[in-house]
């Protein structure tokens, strides 16, 4: 055992398998207390079962580890709030919050009913709100703590999940906004966007040339959840995790612009600054267009299809 994360509490969600549950393995074996959040439900959500939670506190223990377990869905202001209390109630406090739980029902746009939108967005944005939400109020008095949100590469935009991927942007700026928010308590917050082997990655319909374990994931969640994270001043970011690979993503920023260079023409077009025309001008000209990575990948998509194969990422 290490002690990275002596003495911490810490909460991971979706913590029953994938990369939840080598986050709250490496977590214990570094020194914290952990609330093992699992509700125990198939990768489209269904069928709840507390046993995936109770086996990781199993698992815990037997490698000399502590930590409880609560096979609450975190789409319910409940079972966030229950999360955070039975941290507290168990051990005290609650330093840090592991947002990974989450669920797949995949369909194209035209075809994607309120069913397939709902629990999606619910499981993975939601479920990052309710338990940051419980957890933030405790940190705010603490005046510390760590809140970690797990997105996606696929925040840029997907094909067949538009829930997930929305979803996934959320959290980014969920994440974001809870930096800014609880920047003046000495909270941090944090995304991660991983790319591991789990049943959830088996089933993306594309050979990912960059992947790794959720173990290496792990590594740096314990790492973002440790005092040395905040000393380096670790907040607002957003990293991906793929094996061997670390990256940091850039902040939105805007790109290019351009100003209407005329007088206010008083009475002349209404007296706006654009027209329709303008527009056009300058979006053709020197605002542009920033290309969408994704849009490129398209092609290898219908090469692939074409081809009867995988797509490469
Ligand atoms: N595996 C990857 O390569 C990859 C890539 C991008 C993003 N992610 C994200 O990482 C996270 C973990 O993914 P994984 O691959 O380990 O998936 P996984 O399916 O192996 O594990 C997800 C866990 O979340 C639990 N869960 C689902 N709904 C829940 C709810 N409402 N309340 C509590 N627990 C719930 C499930 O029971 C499951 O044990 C997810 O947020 C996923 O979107 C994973």
């Amino acid at each position: 055992m290490g002690n990275f994360l002596a003495g911490k509490v810490v909460a991971v969600t979706g913590a029953g398998r994938g990369i939840g549950r080598a986050v709250a393995l490496a977590a214990a074996a570094e020194g914290a207390k952990v609330v093992v959040n699992d509700y125990g439900v198939s990768i489209e959500g269904g069928e709840p079962s507390s046993a995936v939670a109770q086996a990781v506190v199993k698992e815990i223990e037997a490698a000399g580890g502590t930590a409880v377990a609560v096979a609450d869905d975190v789409a319910t202001m409940a079972g966030g709030q229950r999360i955070v209390d039975t941290a507290l109630a168990e051990y005290g406090r609650i330093d840090g919050v592991v947002c990974v739980a989450g669920i797949l029902r995949e369909r194209m746009l035209f075809n994607m009913s309120e069913e397939e939108w709902d629990p999606v967005v619910a499981t993975h944005l939601k479920g990052t709100f309710t338990v940051f939400r419980a957890a933030a109020a405790v940190m705010r008095k603490q005046k510390s703590g760590t809140l970690i949100g797990f997105t996606s590469g696929n925040h840029q935009g997907s094909v067949a999940q538009a829930n997930y991927s929305s979803a996934k942007g959320g959290i980014i700026s969920l994440v974001r906004s809870a930096a800014l928010g609880l920047h003046k308590y000495g909270v941090t917050a944090n995304a991660v966007a991983p790319v591991a082997r789990t049943r959830m990655s088996a089933n993306v319909p594309m050979e990912l040339k960059e992947i790794g374990e959720p173990e290496d994931v792990a590594a740096f969640v314990v790492y973002l959840l440790s005092e040395r994270a905040r000393t380096d001043g670790v907040t607002g970011q957003v990293y991906t995790v793929a094996g061997p690979k670390i990256a940091v993503w850039a902040q939105p920023v805007e790109l290019r612009a351009v100003h209407a260079d005329e007088e206010r023409p008083d009475g002349a077009d209404g007296g706006r600054w654009w027209t329709p025309e303008r527009v056009a001008e300058a979006v053709a000209g020197p605002v542009g267009v920033d290309p969408m990575p994704m849009l490129a990948q398209l092609e290898e998509m219908a090469r692939a299809a074409a081809a009867k194969e995988r797509p490469n990422s």
